[in-house]
């Protein structure tokens, strides 16, 4: 199959790039799933955008780079803050909805490392309504062509033609992909110009994370087997306020929002405790907010601590956050009246495959977008928010820089078709969800919020036994989406703590306490 430009992944990032790349030529998208399971859909707080004064540019671009612990790229920051709402009014073009006063100006939430209220949203089910417009503008759109469950297990390179390819060699290029009908089995070989890869995060190396199932760190996994360059894998952000509600996946997030409209972090005794960790307390960036919960967790021997908004007006909090006081009624705690139990889990990664201000990764005709790609935007901790918006304009960036390439660059003839050899064996299909689960258990215990450099070596050698028996598996089985995935998780994981014992200093989200200064 032949295709001008073949997006792997239909969350914000490859839907955006979609729209804008359908402009000039056939766009196959390919999804895992149904098109809305990603984690934009599941995006509550908002998305970042300098709107009206007393906010500029200036004070985002600051509160970006403090929030970043001094490792953000300024050239990406500023991109995005002064793009940013020219891509806002895309996204209302496309039919996408944001909560407004009665006055007729939008609504600004506020949330952790924040300085001012910035950020639009819809109700607390930002990204679903964000999502819902894409997808709708890309089922519209004569252009673009939608393949769900279709699973994309590896890249072309010039490795399928032969060749023996490392991470420097010249002219390293991407042809397309090798994806998988879910429903078939079947493998195709898909051609492209252009290969986008914007399949999301990789919550699911952790046992608890916010990241629906579809988050397993494809892209990052792919990319790095293709040999592109990855980066800042080691900064994993652990929302701090997630629903305690044991046995619940994925994690039912409690919005910053709550806690940029008044609400407050107590310990189990009623206590406030943030003002021990930061001037801006329960607003303070979501490094520290959830290594400061840890702490006081693991102190007390406690799994959760309280996040009280009984203080705010009961109509003003039913109106501000419907999702999550209906969410939380149904499990018996009505949120108006009663404090709600959270506890941190992973939410985002920081890092991911590097890429230039076009979105481009170290390999020719791939491009990587969203929270697949490391920016340098968010440096060693996001700024809350600011991921939807780098979504949005590092995909406008590609498709430019794609359209002014798209004539001068062709098919790549000679690929060969996927080689079918191999079983499959039900006792296998078993021992793949007790992997997934080992390699969960080991993030979790040894790469979580609080790391050392005896866990993390702990981690990397219990994490070879699984990488040698997956590959070894993955070598005589005909692939299924569990064994790509199970396999993908172990490289993503690999590289977490690989980059994590490389850097020697704790910063951001990577807190290695062998090196408890701030460098
Ligand atoms: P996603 O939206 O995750 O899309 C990835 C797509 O790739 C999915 O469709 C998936 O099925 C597909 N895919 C994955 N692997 C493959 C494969 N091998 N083959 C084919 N398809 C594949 N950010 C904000 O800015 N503001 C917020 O308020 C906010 N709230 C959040 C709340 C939650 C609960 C979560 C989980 C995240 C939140 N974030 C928020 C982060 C933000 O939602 C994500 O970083 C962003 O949506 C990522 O968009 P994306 O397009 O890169 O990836
Ligand atoms: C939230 O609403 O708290 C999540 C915001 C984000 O992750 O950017």
């Amino acid at each position: 199959m032949k295709t001008d430009f073949l997006v792997i992944g239909s969350g914000a990032a490859g839907l955006t790039f979609a729209l804008k790349a359908a402009e000039k030529g056939r766009v196959t998208i390919v999804t895992k799933g149904e098109m809305q399971e990603c984690n934009t859909n599941y995006a509550q707080g908002g998305i970042c955008s300098v709107t009206y004064a007393p906010d500029t540019f200036e004070k985002h671009i600051r509160d970006t780079l403090v929030c970043g612990a001094g490792k953000c790229d300024e050239q990406a920051v500023e991109l995005v803050v002064r793009r940013a709402p020219e891509l806002i009014r895309d996204l209302i073009a496309w039919g996408t909805r944001f909560n407004k006063t009665p006055d007729g100006r939008f609504e600004l939430n506020r949330e952790g490392g924040h300085t001012e209220h910035r950020i639009l949203h819809y109700e607390d089910l930002t990204g679903a309504e964000i999502e819902r417009a894409l997808v709708e503008a890309v089922r519209r759109h004569p252009n673009i062509t939608v393949l769900e469950h279709h699973f994309a297990i590896d890249l072309l390179t010039q490795h399928h033609l032969g060749e023996f390819v490392t991470r420097h060699t010249r002219g390293l290029a991407c042809f397309g992909a090798y994806v998988l009908d879910e429903r078939t089995n079947a493998v195709e070989t898909m051609l492209a110009r252009f290969t986008i890869v914007a399949t999301g995060g990789c919550g699911n190396i952790y046992s608890s994370t916010s990241n629906p199932i579809v988050a397993t760190g494809d892209g990052v996994a792919m990319c790095h087997r293709a040999k592109a360059i990855t980066e800042n894998m080691e900064f994993i952000q652990f929302h701090p306020t997630t629903l305690y509600n044991p046995g619940e996946k994925p994690n039912f997030l409690i919005t910053e929002a709550m806690r940029g409209f008044g609400a407050i972090l107590r310990l189990q005794n009623g206590d406030e405790f943030m003002d021990k960790y930061h001037p801006m307390k329960s607003l303070a960036p979501r490094d520290i907010t959830a290594r400061a919960i840890y702490r006081e967790m693991t102190r007390r021997g406690e799994e959760f601590v309280y996040l009280d908004v009984t203080h705010k007006e009961a109509a003003a909090i039913r109106s501000h956050f419907p999702n999550i006081c209906e969410k939380c009624l149904s499990i018996g705690i009505d949120i108006t009246k009663e404090w709600i139990p959270v506890t941190p889990a992973a939410h985002y990664s920081c890092g991911g495959v590097k890429v230039d201000t076009y979105g481009q990764t170290s390999i020719k005709r791939l491009y990587a977008l969203g929270e697949t790609s490391c920016t340098g935007l968010h440096g060693a901790n996001r700024l809350a928010s600011n991921s939807l918006i780098e979504a949005l304009v590092y995909a406008d960036q590609a498709a430019r820089h794609t359209a002014e390439r798209f004539e001068a660059t062709d098919f790549q003839d000679g690929i060969p078709d996927w080689d079918f050899a191999g079983a499959q064996h039900a006792e296998e299909m078993l021992m793949l969800i007790q992997s997934k689960r080992e390699v969960q258990a080991i993030m979790s215990n040894y790469v979580g919020i609080v790391r050392s450099n005896l866990s993390l070596k702990r981690a990397m050698r219990r994490l070879a036994i699984l990488f040698e028996e997956t590959e070894e598996l993955y070598g005589r089985t005909k692939p299924n989406r569990e064994l790509c995935e199970l396999r993908n998780m172990i490289a993503v994981a690999y590289l977490v703590i690989k980059q994590g014992r490389e850097l020697k200093e704790s910063v951001g989200c990577h807190y290695n306490s062998d090196y408890t200064q701030q460098a």
